[in-house]
């Protein structure tokens, strides 16, 4: 449904026509550019008269009585069209910008019976007097038949119900946007956090990369399960109940043994091992996929209490010949499942097998390569779901030990020199090494160290020190360097890249917020923000020529420093780089942070802020929140009151009964 507003707003009269019009793909979208036989005898349009209006009703023929297409408006309409080629006219050599056919009065009311099928409806608003406004309502949708969608046509022909409809909408904002929103000493920051990163998060849970201007036509690809089990974490404060139903279905897509399909398509809710299948001497599963959503699980816990989640059932994804599902477990059960999978899915150091990819989806080793991201991811889950079993006085003993063991092994064998490598190949050879000639220092394998609380003290200031050192640019910083200067089957798709393009040695902007919050993580809040403000898109505004990319939005990649491009954006609006920059802003640079018991508020700004301000609505109740640094210190919390009262610690505990609680923090040594 459109609601279309026309103003006169020229100083004299003006006689106003008003042409809605679009074009309709067959549902076999990529088809429709490779099989100019098929598609276009099936492709068909009928008008039908409905008192004063008109509805356009289209069809691929397959789907007549089942699925039909109709356009209709609010107007009368005098005429309509449904053939492209005689909207645009002179066989299609008129233009969308002018097309010949509104060179007439009227439309030539063809019932197009095959061809590139449009909906074009025209209607003769008459004159508008300077500064008078009309308004049109069109519906496009779809149903089994045209009675059945009459009642719907019925209900948004009248404008009362579309500003209904839009008030709704606008409620849903404000309360989604109001569960944060934050007062800092920073506008670009304000603008991002309080509005557009939200915004953006939610167009990522929505979407995961499955429609974008980058991967375009059905089945390029499919809802992400590592994708969105990460877009899900930034919207749990808003939206706990969708979070909690989303997780279960990303669940649904776990195997019996642990590990996870990669994608699913939502319209058949079909799951696929992606690109993984494309080589076949590779194995066909991600050795991250089935880790992210237990970050998901532990963070809705967080959020909202609800304990009883952990209780619920949900199938694998194994099926037996019928396609029912062979085994269904708890969502405990599936978490167990996944850490299983990992603690013996392991190489010759000990560390977490690669499968076809990690993370980062171009690098293809041999059978037998190890991961250290992995290896980390598995170490963060595991931090978490011991803490979420202490929590519920659980014994947690043996998962304390896998976490050991493999902490062990990294420490022992991933260590080279001033950072940690990424992998090690199938031989044994590292990569992510000073020893390499391409690819030495990777961004992930040191923010990650210090998340999966692998890395001592020294070694993760060192680590991400040499970040600082070698992957930092002015623009963001760089997933790897020196770039692979040429195409080498042994690492697989990074090397189909330029040096300083996406994942090889570009700026991927995802895993920027990683090593912000590995920087909050050791208390340089300076080095966190300077990483934080150098990709915040609300300060992009001076550099747009270069930057290119939406000044709202973040992208998914930058072109690097070794790139005659540098500083170019693409893909932007479906990247992670939303959700965790949303995270990282909210959560360990402001620091305002749920936990099991109640909101923690530890922040680690930039020291030369006085302090900020915020407001957080956590399970039911909205916390005022006031942080002061006299010290101007980085981290740390030296005295916290809670309304009024002395309060001990930065954990704020839940309120129950209460509506407002007024939380004043100041910042020192605490
Ligand atoms: C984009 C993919 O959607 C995501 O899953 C992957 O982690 C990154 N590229 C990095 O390869």
């Amino acid at each position: 449904m459109r609601d279309i507003k026309i103003t006169n707003i020229s100083d004299k009269p003006q006689e106003v026509d008003a042409i809605p019009v679009l074009e309709y793909t067959h549902p076999r979208a990529l088809q429709q550019y490779t099989n100019a036989d098929w598609i276009p005898q099936t492709m068909q349009s009928k008008a039908s008269k409905d008192g004063e209006y008109v509805i356009l009703l289209q069809y691929p023929f397959m789907f007549r009585d089942t699925k039909l297409n109709y356009f209709t408006s609010n107007m009368p309409v005098s005429s309509f069209e449904t053939d492209r080629k005689k909207f645009l006219g002179d066989n299609e050599y008129g233009t969308w910008a002018d097309p010949v056919s509104l060179q007439d009065d009227e439309l030539s009311n063809t019932e197009a019976l095959r061809g590139d099928n449009i909906a074009a409806l025209m209607h003769h608003l008459g004159t508008l007097a300077s500064g008078q406004s009309r308004q049109l309502i069109t519906l496009l949708g779809q149903g089994p038949n045209l009675d059945a969608a009459r009642p719907v046509i019925e209900r948004w022909r009248n404008p009362e119900e579309v500003e209904e409809a839009l008030e709704e909408l606008s409620a849903f904002w404000d309360s989604y946007l109001s569960t944060m929103q934050v007062n800092t000493p920073d506008s670009a920051m304000n603008a991002i956090l309080n509005v557009h990163n939200p915004h953006q998060c939610f167009i990522t849970r929505t979407w995961s990369r499955y429609l974008s201007y980058y991967q375009l036509g059905l089945g390029a690809r499919g809802i992400g399960i590592r994708d969105s089990s990460q877009d899900v974490l930034a919207i749990i404060p808003a939206m706990p109940e969708d979070a909690k139903a989303f997780l279960k279905t990303l669940l649904s897509f776990q195997k019996q043994n642990g590990s996870a399909m990669h994608f699913f398509n939502p319209l058949t809710m079909e799951g696929s091992e992606g690109d993984s299948l494309e080589r076949e001497d590779r194995p066909h599963y991600y050795s991250d996929d089935h880790l992210w959503s237990i970050l998901g699980i532990t963070a809705y816990l967080k959020e909202a209490g609800d304990f009883a989640f952990l209780d619920e059932t949900v199938p694998f994804y194994d099926k037996d010949k019928q396609g029912n599902p062979l085994e269904s477990a708890s969502i405990l059960e599936h978490i167990q499942r996944g850490l299983n999978f990992t603690r013996s899915d392991i190489g010759a150091h000990g560390l977490p097998l690669l499968g076809f990819a990690d993370w980062n989806d171009t690098i293809n080793l041999a059978k037998g390569a190890e991961s250290l991201f992995s290896a980390h991811l598995y170490g963060r889950a595991l931090t978490e779901f011991i803490a979420l079993l202490e929590h519920l006085g659980k014994d947690t003993a043996g998962w304390r030990k896998a976490y050991d063991e493999m902490k062990s092994r990294v420490e022992q064998h991933a260590w080279d020199g001033e950072w940690y490598v990424m992998y090690f190949d199938h031989d044994g050879t590292p990569v992510g090494s000073h020893k390499n000639q391409f690819g030495q220092i990777h961004l992930n394998g040191q923010s990650w160290a210090v998340l999966s609380g692998f890395a001592s003290q020294a070694r993760a200031r060192q680590a991400m020190d040499s970040v600082y050192k070698r992957l930092n640019t002015k623009y963001g910083i760089k997933l790897s360097t020196p770039g692979y200067n040429g195409f080498d089957p042994r690492y697989g798709g990074v090397t189909t890249y330029p040096p300083g393009a996406k994942e090889n040695g570009g700026i991927f902007l995802h895993p920027n917020p990683w090593a912000m919050i590995a920087e909050t993580m050791l208390g340089n809040g300076d080095r966190a923000y300077e990483y934080y403000s150098q990709i915040n898109p609300a300060g992009k505004n001076d550099l747009i020529d270069l930057y290119e990319s939406e000044p709202y939005v973040y992208p998914q990649n930058i072109l690097g420093d070794e790139h005659p491009q540098f500083g170019l954006a693409r893909n932007s609006w479906l990247s992670g780089t939303a959700s965790w920059m949303y995270q990282t802003g909210t959560q360990w640079i402001l620091g305002i942070r749920a936990e099991y018991d109640g909101l923690r508020v530890d922040p680690c700004i930039p020291s030369k802020w006085d302090g900020f301000k915020a407001t957080r609505k956590y399970r039911g109740v909205t916390y005022y929140i006031t942080v002061n640094n006299p010290k101007h210190v980085c981290k740390g919390v030296a005295h916290v009151t809670v309304n009024g009262g002395r309060a001990e610690g930065s954990l704020i505990r839940a309120e129950r009964g209460a509506s407002e609680v007024n939380v004043q923090i100041t910042m020192g040594s605490s």
